[in-house]
């Protein structure tokens, strides 16, 4: 692999739904819900090392030891606004984590990230910030959201994206190679106009209805 820290996530479901994703006949009805879908089964993967704490609980029948996630502050961080369309699919399966906000679009003469919004909750010691965008493209959003956050304090920061192009990994790992990128596709390239290719398109244009 060429990127150490890019965990490509092909479980047959995530390949299934990606490919239905990138189908530029699919409607916004079904995009909104294979990304709700596919950001879930994503989640599934990039929790597996979540610390447990043994918590004492009472069934109906007598107490007993289990295990819960309780010591960590989970923050889910999407990058305004194709992100947002990732957050009810993983809080399906974290209820519990947070939500932060960073507000960037890319200019689209100069592809560099304008930035008009930042708010996370207040930083516990022991905490993980889920950045999520579904696309990794020049990687000037990631890179700029990444900064933001370890300027912030924030110390552990996994990425979440739906697919990633070669030069936007390289970009992101020029500054932060110690974030894991987990994703479920390394594109070919980007096109002149910055466009994964293949990809699936404007991701918040097909989310928002805004193309
Ligand atoms: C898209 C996408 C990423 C960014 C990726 O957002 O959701 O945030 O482009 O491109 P990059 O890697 O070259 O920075 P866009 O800027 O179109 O804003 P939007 O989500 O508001 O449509
Ligand atoms: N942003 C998108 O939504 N799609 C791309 O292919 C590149 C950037």
């Amino acid at each position: 692999m060429k990127f150490k820290n890019l965990k490509e996530i092909n479980h047959p479901l995530i390949v299934h739904k990606l490919s239905l994703l990138r189908n530029k006949e699919t409607g916004r009805k079904e995009f909104k819900e294979l990304i709700d879908e596919i950001a879930m089964l994503m989640t599934y993967e990039l929790t597996r090392d979540l610390p447990l704490t043994e918590v004492e609980i009472e069934t109906p029948l007598e107490k007993t030891k289990c295990k819960q996630i309780i010591d960590l502050q989970v923050v889910l961080v999407p990058i305004l606004r194709a992100g947002m369309g990732m957050v009810d699919g993983i809080l399906r399966i974290v209820p519990f984590a947070k939500i932060g906000h960073i507000g960037l679009y890319r200019d689209h003469k100069t592809l560099q990230p304008v930035s008009y919004y930042f708010k996370i909750p207040p930083l516990q010691e022991n905490h993980l910030f889920i950045l999520i965008d579904p696309m990794l493209a020049t990687g000037g959003s990631a890179s700029f959201a990444a900064d933001v956050l370890k300027q912030n304090g924030v110390k552990n920061i996994k990425f979440l994206n739906l697919i990633s192009a070669p030069e936007g990994v390289e970009k992101f790992n020029e500054k932060h190679s110690d974030i894991d990128i987990y994703t479920c596709a390394l594109d070919r390239e980007l096109n002149d106009k910055g466009y994964i290719l293949p990809g699936l398109g404007d991701a918040g244009d097909r989310l928002y209805g805004t193309v």
